[in-house]
């Protein structure tokens, strides 16, 4: 009798949760839940690394990184530990195990080398045991290190001492130290570097802010990160405060510059704060590097690393500074668990970027940016095609380099559909459901499948909000119902242009208030098939090709191209590309020398910027131009 009414409850409590789950099966049918990194040969359900302890001497004389890692691990009972490994030298691992502890008595242990893939390197097998709680594997990277950038003096931008740094992002990290490559893995870790007394090292952990005469420097990171957060710099750095928790780093020539342009750092990170809550990392910093970092910004947790190609002298760049702050939140605290799932990194970061610049500058602000990645977005749909999958927001990478999927689809459709959803909701809700978001899953990783079940559970079903989840996540192109933005600044641009193309005369009266944003509006809008005399009047008046801001520029050396106009400016588009390593900017520009039929030139500047370049432009480059 009893055990009837307990069966009995147990069948209409499995008939109402069948019930709820139906929706969801209904709308996410077909679509893995599989946690499983395409892009690492780490097995973490038998062993994973929990600590890193980095002992690493840099010699810049033979350009190698070398000294040892030592992983505590949690094991399973395994008897192996895979690591991802890539380009390195293996010298020797050794093991402890927990009745050693005490006195870390390390034995020498066993290991093989997978095959090695293009993309993912190899797999290191080492031999544990069950009791194994820590392996040191004594290691130097190769000249194939392609996360790290050794620069000489000349490629810095006061041409006096040498530099270095490194880029995890995506699945670099293992080609500098052996670890666990995945973004699902989490791990905290600290680290000793030996450098050059003249030079001072800086990572994305707690730092110095002064030189050390001996040249030695000591690092923790209490927060569990996933390995691709691991970076080094070193260089000859001085630091700067901007705010209490925010300050920069950069070469003694820039850091003035740098901390002028960055003066809104301690507010952005105040009004970040306001939104989605407290930031977990303490300090907020900024290096400038020079000018061959391959990215705008990279998050490198406490310390975001920086191209000087943002310092434009007017403070108009620092959308990026704003999206790597809030990256602290989206993608640090709360990461995507393989790289199929870049857009909850990127797709968050971009609309929260967006929101601490409309809380620092306001709504017609953002406006400008939010239309100009609209538009940036439509061109990618176009160039993948309006069919293809790498327009879908979760991604299929598998079997592919997962740089594949840096696309505006990752960023500009991520933040289309989270606008879409705050539409739906209104913004207090929106931002509620957001803060509870980050604050449920901080310090965790989760694919595409669990945000959406989340986001159901806690948003969807809730507010009984209508949303085609499936058009948004797994369906190639934009929904047909979604949001549009049309920036009142940029009419005014269009407003002032009016006739004056037609004429051919063109005045700087009434565009002196203008950000870069305008400029870009204006340069974007000019038609392609502008002749040369039209093309050396703007260039007369507004002296585009000799701007110093990197965005003006780059978007007048790429609209040249198309016309033509480029002979005319050719010392001025090569050096820029000599210069600058900045691989957003370096694309579009030998892309289009190729489209419009002069690969030669294309290839003769490449020959002499390629020394230039970190191995991640480099890498794009070859496979254009080759
Ligand atoms: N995390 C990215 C950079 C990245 C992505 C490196 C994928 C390697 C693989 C960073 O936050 C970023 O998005 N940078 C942008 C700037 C931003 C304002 C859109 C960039 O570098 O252009
Ligand atoms: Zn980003």
């Amino acid at each position: 009798m009893k055990n009837n009414t307990i069966f009995y409850i147990l069948f209409i409590f499995c008939l109402l949760a069948c019930k709820q789950e139906l929706p969801k099966l209904d709308q996410m049918h077909s679509h893995s839940h599989s946690r499983t990194d395409h892009h690492s040969y780490a097995q973490p359900d038998q062993a994973i690394s929990k600590h890193l302890s980095l002992n690493l001497h840099a010699n810049f004389k033979e350009k190698i990184l070398s000294g040892e890692v030592i992983h505590t691990i949690q094991n399973n009972g395994a008897s192996e530990i895979i690591f991802d490994v890539k380009n390195l030298v293996i010298e020797s691992i050794s093991i402890a195990s927990k009745e050693s502890e005490n006195q870390l008595n390390y034995v020498k242990t066993d290991f093989t080398l997978g095959k090695s893939d293009d993309f993912l390197g190899q797999a290191l097998h080492v031999k544990i045991n069950e009791n194994t709680t820590k392996v040191k594997i004594k290691y130097s990277t190769t000249d194939n290190a392609s996360a790290v950038d050794w620069l000489d003096p000349i490629q810095t931008t006061d041409k006096q001492k040498p530099f270095l740094f490194t880029q995890g992002q995506a699945i670099l990290t293992r080609t500098w130290i052996p670890c666990q490559d995945s973004p699902g893995i989490r791990v905290t870790y600290d680290a000793k570097l030996q450098v050059p007394s003249d030079l001072m090292a800086v990572m994305s952990a707690k730092n110095p802010q002064s030189r050390n005469e001996n040249g030695e420097y000591n690092f923790i990171m209490e927060q569990a990160i996933p390995p691709y957060l691991i970076a080094l710099a070193i260089g000859d750095l001085v630091f700067k405060p901007i705010g209490k928790r925010t300050g920069v780093y950069a070469e003694p020539s820039v850091i003035d510059k740098a901390v002028y342009e960055f003066a809104d750092m301690e507010k952005m990170l105040i009004a970040a704060e306001e939104l989605y809550g407290p930031y977990l990392w303490e300090q907020y910093d900024v290096i400038v590097l020079p000018a061959s970092f391959p990215f705008g910004g990279m998050e490198n947790p406490r310390l975001t690393f920086a191209t000087p190609t943002i310092l434009a002298g007017d403070r108009s760049l620092t959308a990026l500074i704003a999206h790597e702050l809030a990256h602290s939140w989206s993608g640090n605290l709360v990461t995507n668990a393989t790289w199929d799932d870049f857009w909850l990194n990127e797709g968050f970061t971009v609309y929260f970027e967006r929101r601490i610049m409309e809380a620092l500058y306001g709504v017609d602000y953002v406006k400008m940016l939010t239309q100009l990645g609209i538009q940036d977005l439509n061109n990618q749909i176009k160039e993948l095609g309006a069919e293809s999958d790498d327009t879908h927001l979760k991604l299929s990478l598998k079997e592919r380099d997962p740089d594949d999927g840096m696309t505006d689809i990752a960023y500009e459709k991520g933040c289309l559909f989270l606008m879409a959803l705050e539409e739906e909701v209104g913004r207090e809700k929106f931002d509620e459901f957001l803060k509870k978001y980050f604050s449920d899953h901080q310090f965790q990783t989760l694919t595409t499948e669990e945000f959406l079940e989340y986001l159901n559970r806690v948003l969807i079903q809730p507010e009984g909000v209508e949303i085609d989840i499936d058009a948004w996540v797994y369906s190639p192109g934009l929904p047909s119902l979604r949001p549009n933005v049309e920036s009142n600044k940029f009419d005014l641009v269009e407003a002032f242009m009016g006739d004056k193309f037609k004429e051919n005369n063109w005045t700087t009266k009434g565009t002196e208030a203008w950000s870069t944003h305008e400029w870009l509006h204006f340069i974007r809008s000019l038609p392609s098939d502008m002749d040369n005399t039209q093309a050396s009047a703007l260039d007369e008046t507004y002296q585009f090709s000799k701007s110093g801001n990197s965005e003006i520029i780059a978007a007048w050396l790429e609209k040249s191209i198309y016309n033509g106009y480029y002979k005319n400016i050719e010392s001025e588009l090569e050096n820029f590309l000599v210069n600058i390593g900045r691989r957003k900017f370096l694309t579009p520009l030998y892309k289009g020398l190729k489209n419009v039929g002069d690969l030669d030139l294309a290839k003769s500047i490449y020959t002499k910027a390629r020394p230039n370049y970190h191995a991640v432009s480099s890498q794009t480059m070859d496979a254009l131009l080759n």
